[in-house]
């Protein structure tokens, strides 16, 4: 029995010294030491044993396990340490090298000029309004009053989804959809993407954002729209910035007027770009409709108001002397880098 504890005190000894990974030790520690090891079917014989030789043996059985757990535990720690350091060499970072730069995302000028077009209309008191793109015809055409068949919708070309659905070719029916919610006195901006099949070039696109604006309120004139409207864009373009109010037609206001600035590609002189005109329209405006009043509910004897609304592509092309809105929707970096 002695020899046979010798015997496994050399072997595990032997494949200890050659060992070099955690599993081959754990499968030593199960193989010798565990429960139903070698050592303790060694000691189950122990019964046959006299007297004298029983405590003899337990002792050496006892001496040869202890040293061999803890020349198993030392081994372990040395083959941990020795995978720690080859992971750590193999993980090393050289702190000193140079950092990669990352592409700096921006802000799309589109959305830059949004950005101070409401902090100016926010600074006068107006609230920011938001509606879908999808939009009922009633609300795109029928409450504005644009009937059916009535020529004006020619002048838009309009997308439609179904009979009474389109793509709305214009902010104007967030008028109404605030109007049907909000009684008197209002003052919103409502900007949003609208739809036309125009014919493309360097100022029309078939995709392009109005920027709707509407007062109502006891007493408020075309003074004020004009008052609010040049305000507006002087605050954006600079105070020495011309604008002109042509008399228009719009079937939702009446009178109606378009807002031109002076161009900002040939100064006034004409170009390509005002087509020779020297002047650029930028939105459309009037004073609310009776009838659009009355369609919401809301007394055109008690309450007028005026609207406007703003194409943004035009004035962000007169904020950034750009000749050509289509290098809007292009997504070229080279341009996007420029703002
Ligand atoms: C309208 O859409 C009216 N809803 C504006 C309005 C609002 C009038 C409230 C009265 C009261 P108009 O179709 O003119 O009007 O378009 C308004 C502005 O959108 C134009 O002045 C122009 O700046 C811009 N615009 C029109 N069509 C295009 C287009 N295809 N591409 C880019 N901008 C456009
Ligand atoms: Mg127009």
């Amino acid at each position: 029995m002695k020899e046979k504890l010798e015997q496994i005190k050399a072997d595990v000894e032997g494949i200890l010294k050659d060992a070099v990974d955690l599993d081959t030790l754990e499968n030593i520690r199960i193989k010798y030491l565990g429960k139903k090891g070698e050592l303790t079917s060694v000691l189950k014989g122990m019964g046959k044993l006299s007297k004298e030789e029983r405590p003899k043996i337990g002792a050496l059985a006892n001496e040869i396990r202890s040293r061999l757990e803890a020349e198993l535990d030392e081994k372990k720690s040395a083959i941990s340490a020795k995978l720690e350091e080859a992971k750590l060499k193999a993980e090393v970072i050289d702190v000193t090298m140079p950092g990669r730069k990352q592409p700096e995302g921006k802000l799309h000028p589109l959305t830059k000029v949004l950005n101070e077009i409401k902090d100016i209309f926010i600074g006068m008191g107006f609230q920011i309004a938001d509606g879908p793109e999808v939009e009922y015809d009633y609300y795109n055409f029928e409450a504005l009053n644009i009937p059916k068949n009535h020529p004006s919708r020619d002048t838009q070309d309009t997308f439609y989804i179904e009979d009474n659905i389109v793509l709305r070719t214009q902010t104007s029916g967030m008028q109404v959809r605030v109007m049907e919610k909000t009684k008197p006195p209002i003052r919103i901006i409502a900007p949003g993407r609208v739809y036309r099949s125009d014919t493309v070039d360097a100022t029309h696109s078939p995709v392009f954002h109005q920027i709707e604006g509407l007062v109502v309120d006891k007493n408020v004139t075309m003074a004020d729209l004009k008052g609010t409207l040049e305000m507006f864009t002087k605050s954006l373009y600079g105070e020495d910035t011309r604008v002109r109010f042509r008399p228009h037609h719009f079937p939702f206001t009446e009178p109606s007027a378009e807002m031109d600035v002076s161009c900002f590609v040939c100064g006034g002189k004409g170009c390509s770009v005002c087509k020779g005109e020297g002047w650029i329209e930028v939105l459309g405006c009037g004073m609310v409709h009776p009838k659009v009043l009355a369609n919401c509910d809301i007394d055109p004897e008690e309450y007028s108001g005026f609207a406007f609304g703003i194409g943004l592509e035009r004035i962000a092309m007169g904020k950034y002397d750009i000749d050509d809105l289509r290098l809007f929707f292009e997504n070229d970096l080279r341009f996007l880098d420029q703002f």
